[in-house]
């Protein structure tokens, strides 16, 4: 049946890497740290131990005492953005990779990751998809129960981007997911052939998914499809507007689907298209009733060198810097400022469909570092003070450096548990700064007279102040850059005491120490997707009389800054959802969750759910025991997979 593994593209760049040798160059401890052989490693990417220098401290280094006034209330402050959730932060993950399923499994740190998401959120966003979406096609099986597959034979295009064949499982899968963590989806229509849509995604999708079907890509990167060689090198804007028109159209005449009016489009990446030539066709006016919402793709450089070869070539150290201060979200997010507001004026949420530090793999040392966690949650709060209504961290493979999450090598998932991203922090806190209260308001507060390294954010709930958010980009061990900001309520009073969440490591190229209040997921390969150790939340007695709360920002670090009991509580993972994997003997640490318990799941009782082992027994392994069906997936692809320049992302 299935399996979430599924969705994690283990090897598509590891293919074009050529680096076979990413099963055993792992280390086979449960610790990877880094070691004297940093420079020389050859394993995976989503391993690679190498610690970058982080910048020295700024000369001249930023004020380290400062006034915050947050208004007493919002209609005082001006910019404020559009209300936000704490899905905002979400993920897209590749849909390129087939799995093996012998039996049906849930990988149980993956819903353990996305329930802490929705612990704090109440749900979660998540887009299956990516390059290979646009020649994917549906048949009713895969031989060895096998959901999704590469097919190769089939490819008929220049750049190599593989057909997938999918069934109807991978649906079914999702829907499971769904009904354990809330969990909601996006998925793309093909879009290779515009007068043969092949509608099967949109047909399921919305019978099993429904209202768990947030919305359907209408292509993904148009303005790549010259360049790839899938559309003609004149392909333009108003042929783009044409054959989505023929979209439209298939589905109106599509009586299997009921809901045509939750498509996404144009999901530009930064080809040689802007959006606005995409608008300019009058592309919004036209199909304003069947678009759900408008969405762009971007990642802020890339690392294409390091991968082909050829490009620009790019030393992670010196790109470390542009990862470590306010400008870098910004910059980003500047050439989309009049789009949001283009969308918004036309009742449209306006999405980043998918992004991440860097194209093609992101940076070693930076993609998977506390600097990233920073930028990340930095980026992503800038995105929703100019009006983005969601944006999507992208999950690659073993061979990329900058996934939230990564599933262990298969053939060690017994014996390795994942690996959680620098950045998946970034979504967690995410959810923390905007809550579950669907209501939440951000204005960057400019703070600090602008300096870039030490940036704040005020978040406004219901017309009252509810959070601060704080940042500090610099690394100093001595301590003298850490700073205080004194958070004042004009037009009212501060409270007796605040709580304070922190975000730390010691360093911003550290990897393995990561804590949010204290708690964290682990070093590579050690996560079964809970926060492990005691919450540490912080009480901050403030001054009332001088209408002062003093908060210490450590450099490097994050504070959030909760105002009100309320805004603490809205955002606090009261009845936490965790899906053990201590029911399962010690050598099967990867735990599974059977789908004949999903099949009749509510999505309820998940602390409670009974865990379904797989088969266990020994075999020829390194550890004695079978690699678990559920689990011994992902390697069989390799052979049949077809890498290409179109599919690094
Ligand atoms: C996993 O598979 C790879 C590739 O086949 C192999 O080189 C490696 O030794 C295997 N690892 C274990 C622990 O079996
Ligand atoms: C990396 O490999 C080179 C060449 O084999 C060697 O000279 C160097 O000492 C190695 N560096 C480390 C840190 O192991
Ligand atoms: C579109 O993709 C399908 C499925 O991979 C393939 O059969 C078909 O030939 C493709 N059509 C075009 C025009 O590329
Ligand atoms: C914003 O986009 C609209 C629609 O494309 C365009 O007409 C307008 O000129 C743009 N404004 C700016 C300031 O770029
Ligand atoms: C800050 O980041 C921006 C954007 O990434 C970069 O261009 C700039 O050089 C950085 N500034 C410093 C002082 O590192
Ligand atoms: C975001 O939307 C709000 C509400 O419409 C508006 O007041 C604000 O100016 C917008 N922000 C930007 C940066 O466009
Ligand atoms: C927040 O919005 C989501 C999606 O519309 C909805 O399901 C949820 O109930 C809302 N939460 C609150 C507290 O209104
Ligand atoms: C993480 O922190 C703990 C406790 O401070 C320390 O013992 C450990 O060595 C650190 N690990 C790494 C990889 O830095
Ligand atoms: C879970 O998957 C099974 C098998 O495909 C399916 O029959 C069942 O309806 C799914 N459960 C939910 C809650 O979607």
């Amino acid at each position: 049946m299935h399996f979430l593994s599924i969705l994690f593209p283990l090897s598509y760049i590891s293919f074009a890497l050529a680096s076979i040798t990413v099963y055993s160059q792992q280390p086979l401890g449960a610790t990877a740290s880094a070691s004297a052989s940093a420079a020389n490693y050859t394993g995976a990417a989503a391993y690679d131990p190498l610690l970058l220098q982080a910048p020295a401290v700024p000369n001249p280094a930023p004020n380290t005492n400062f006034a915050l006034q947050v208004q007493s209330s919002s209609s005082n402050v001006q910019g404020l953005s559009i209300p936000q959730s704490g899905s905002f932060m979400g993920f897209s993950i590749e849909m390129s990779v087939a799995t093996q399923v012998s039996d049906s499994f849930l990988q149980v740190p993956f819903l353990n990751l996305m329930a802490a998401l929705k612990d704090r959120a109440g749900r979660t966003h998540v887009r299956v998809g990516g390059n290979t979406q646009d020649y994917a096609y549906i048949v009713d099986s895969i031989p060895n129960g096998l959901v999704i597959q590469k097919d190769k034979a089939l490819s008929t295009n220049p750049t190599d981007t593989p057909t997938l064949m999918w069934t109807p499982e991978l649906i079914y899968m999702l829907a499971n997911v769904t009904a354990l963590t809330n969990t909601k989806w996006y998925l793309g229509i093909p879009f290779n052939d515009s007068s043969n849509w092949r509608l099967q995604i949109a047909e399921i999708g919305d019978s099993v998914l429904g209202d768990n079907l947030l919305g359907l890509q209408a292509a993904n990167e148009p303005d790549l499809y010259a360049d790839h060689g899938h559309r003609p090198a004149t392909y333009s804007p108003y042929d783009y507007y044409g054959e989505f028109g023929n979209l439209v159209q298939a589905l109106a005449n599509d009586n299997s689907v009921s809901n045509k009016n939750n498509l996404i489009a144009p999901n530009l990446a930064s080809g040689d298209w802007t959006p606005e030539m995409v608008w300019d066709t009058g592309f919004i006016n036209t199909y304003t009733s069947n678009l759900g919402a408008l969405a762009v793709e971007h990642y802020p450089t890339d690392n294409c060198f390091a991968v082909y070869g050829s490009g620009t070539p790019r030393d992670p150290q010196t790109e470390f810097p542009n990862y470590l201060n306010h400008t870098s979200g910004y910059s980003i997010v500047q050439p989309y400022i009049n789009s949001s507001q283009v969308a918004l004026a036309a009742g449209k949420p306006f999405l980043m469909m998918e992004t991440n530090t860097a194209s093609c793999g992101g940076f070693p040392g930076i993609s998977d570092s506390f600097g990233a966690s920073l930028w990340a949650l930095d980026y992503g709060l800038t995105m929703a003070y100019y009006n983005f209504s969601g944006a999507l961290l992208h999950v690659g493979g073993q061979n990329v450096y900058y996934n939230p999450f990564t599933p262990p090598p298969t053939n060690e998932s017994t014996f390795h548990q994942w690996t959680v991203g620098s950045t998946f922090y970034s979504a967690l806190v995410i959810a923390e700064v905007f809550g579950s209260s669907n209501n939440s308001r951000i204005v960057d507060m400019g703070a600090n007279d602008n300096n870039i390294y030490t940036p704040s954010y005020a978040i406004y709930e219901n017309d009252a102040p509810s959070k601060v958010a704080l940042f500090n980009y610099i690394t100093d061990p001595s301590g003298a850059t850490a700073y205080t900001a004194n958070i004042q309520i004009a037009g009212g009073q501060v409270p007796s005491s605040v709580k304070v969440k922190y975000l730390l490591a010691a360093s911003v190229s550290d990897k393995a120490n990561i804590t949010w209040a204290g708690q964290t997921f682990g070093d590579v390969l050690s996560s079964d997707g809970r926060l492990q150790g005691t919450e540490d939340v912080q009480t901050v007695n403030c001054d009332q009389t001088n209408n002062q709360c003093s908060i210490r920002v450590p450099a490097p670090g994050f504070a959030l800054v909760f105002l009100s009991d309320s805004a603490y509580s809205d955002s606090a993972p009261s009845a936490t959802q965790t899906f053990s994997t201590t029911a399962v003997t010690k050598t099967m640490n990867t735990a599974t969750i059977a789908a004949s318990v999903l099949a009749t799941s509510n999505g309820h009782s998940g602390a409670n759910r009974a865990l379904g082992s797989t088969s266990k027994g020994s075999s020829g392994a390194v550890v004695g025991v079978r690699v678990p069906g559920a689990v011994a997936l992902l390697a069989m692809v390799l052979g049949s997979l077809v890498v290409g320049r179109a599919l690094v992302r």
